[in-house]
């Protein structure tokens, strides 16, 4: 089929590789001229497992072009995915700004029957928004051609983001439309079925994808109530540690515990510094706005979002706890993206922790393994190093904010003889606590 993807950021650029991979032919269009250029020569700017790798063989294969003329890949487009952004505002509601350009656009330049899909997450009904603008667009010229809205979530995480395309756990399609709905049917016949070259002998490969036919409002909700969840699930997880802290439990155990019960689960329930991402705090601000724009109460949503900004202050305190006053202090922060295997730094602990030490007066030393640019939002007062022991150098503390796996090879014993006094806050849980009280850390961790 003939697919043009609006939008090549995360969700849009992966959506595009995928369906080119599956036999579609795919363009991928985006305003960003400067980042349609960089693609069109197979460079991608997001960090990704084998994401850049499948856009240069398909952009070999030719089943996968880049242009920045939308109303172009709009026409040749039978299947048109919306996959653009939804940053959130001040109140928490997502901007529909670029949703909104997008559909106005479509409305244009509908040349005959389209589906139009939107995989961004949005507020619930949107879907009968864009129906709305479209037809409002359409000119006397245009005006007799049908089209059928489609929403279809994305369900995809940073890092696994290539393996979540080809193998998610399950695709939710909402429409009202038979023929919509037998169309996406066969869009992803090969997801469905599993059979495609790239799942040949791959380990993710299942046996087959349940996909989940509802009406769009269900659908939309589908993809927020998830990521809801499971943000609920890290901070009453969160809440749990700091009431072993209080009483000299251990969340390692008391989670490991919970999760041998099959309805609990054992994902997802890592104590740590709070959730962050482009998804999450979003997410779960939208959900709560909507729970309240629709007299619904958002009780649970709220204090879901409450602990986890809370959570992030926890390592200030613990610093403080080590060392009193923080103001001629050098702290190392190791770890800047909101989580391993990616660059992405929005809404990132990191930040707001750095930040906070650098406004205690204490100099802030920071190492990511692929963050090496001052992320949006950092005080320029943060210092870059080289390496983990060239952020340790003559510090007083060093605090691990992100579980980037090379972190766990570090050589302990040098970092011990280049900090000033040996103090370790993990963030994460992360590294080997008794090992390092055997080499003569003071190690802090979170509800253990
Ligand atoms: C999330 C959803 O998982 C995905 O389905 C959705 O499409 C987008 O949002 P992502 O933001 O990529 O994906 O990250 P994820 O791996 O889910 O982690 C989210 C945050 O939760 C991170 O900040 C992570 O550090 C934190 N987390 C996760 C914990 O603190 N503890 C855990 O046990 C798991």
């Amino acid at each position: 089929m003939k697919v043009c993807v609006i939008g090549t950021g995360y969700v849009g650029l992966v959506t595009g590789v995928c369906l080119a991979e599956i036999g579609h032919d795919v363009i991928c269009v985006d305003k960003d001229e400067k980042k349609i250029s960089s693609l069109k020569k197979g460079q991608v700017s997001i960090f990704e497992e084998g994401l850049e790798e499948l856009v240069r063989k398909n952009i070999d294969s030719g089943k996968l072009i880049f242009n920045s003329d939308t109303a172009q890949g709009v026409k040749e487009g039978e299947i048109i995915f919306i996959c653009v952004g939804t940053p959130p505002l001040p109140s928490g509601k997502p901007n529909l700004t670029a949703i909104d350009d997008v559909a106005r656009m479509i409305g244009k330049s509908l040349n005959g029957y389209k589906i139009i899909l939107n995989k961004s997450t949005v507020p619930i009904g949107t879907a009968k928004r864009i129906k709305k603008i479209i037809k409002e667009n359409q000119d006397q010229d245009n005006v007799s051609y049908k089209f059928d809205i489609v929403s279809n979530p994305e369900f995809l995480k940073e890092g696994e983001a290539v393996k979540d395309a080809f193998f998610p756990e399950r695709i939710v399609i909402g429409s009202n439309s038979e023929k919509a709905i037998d169309i996406m049917k066969k869009l992803y016949g090969p997801i469905i079925n599993q059979d495609f070259d790239y799942a040949k002998n791959n380990i993710n490969k299942k046996q087959k994808v349940p996909i989940l036919i509802t009406d769009s409002t269900s659908s939309e909700l589908i993809k927020y109530a998830s990521n809801a969840f499971l943000a609920t699930k890290i901070s009453f997880v969160n809440e749990i540690a700091n009431i072993c802290e209080r009483i000299g439990a251990n969340i390692l155990d008391v989670t490991y515990g919970m999760g041998l019960d099959e309805r609990i689960g054992s994902r997802f329930m890592k104590a740590g510094i709070g959730w962050g991402g482009s998804c999450f705090p979003k997410d779960v601000r939208a959900l709560a706005y909507t729970a309240e724009e629709y007299g619904s109460q958002a009780s649970i949503l709220n204090a879901v979002i409450h602990v986890n900004n809370q959570q992030r202050f926890k390592i200030i305190q613990k610093a403080m706890d080590l060392l009193g006053i923080i103001d001629d202090k050098a702290i190392g922060v190791l770890g800047l993206s909101f989580k391993p295997n990616t660059n992405d730094t929005r809404e990132a602990p990191s930040i707001t922790i750095a930040n906070k030490f650098l406004e205690l007066g204490a100099e802030v030393r920071v190492y990511d393994p692929i963050v090496k640019d001052y992320p949006d939002n950092l005080d320029k007062g943060a210092i870059f190093a080289k390496d983990p022991y060239e952020a340790l150098k003559g510090a007083d503390l060093m605090v691990l904010v992100t579980e980037w796996d090379e972190f766990l090879d570090l050589d302990f014993e040098r970092i011990k003889s280049l900090l000033i006094s040996p103090n370790i806050i993990d963030g994460r849980n992360f590294l080997d606590k008794e090992k390092l009280q055997d080499i003569g850390f003071k190690y802090v961790g979170i509800g253990n």
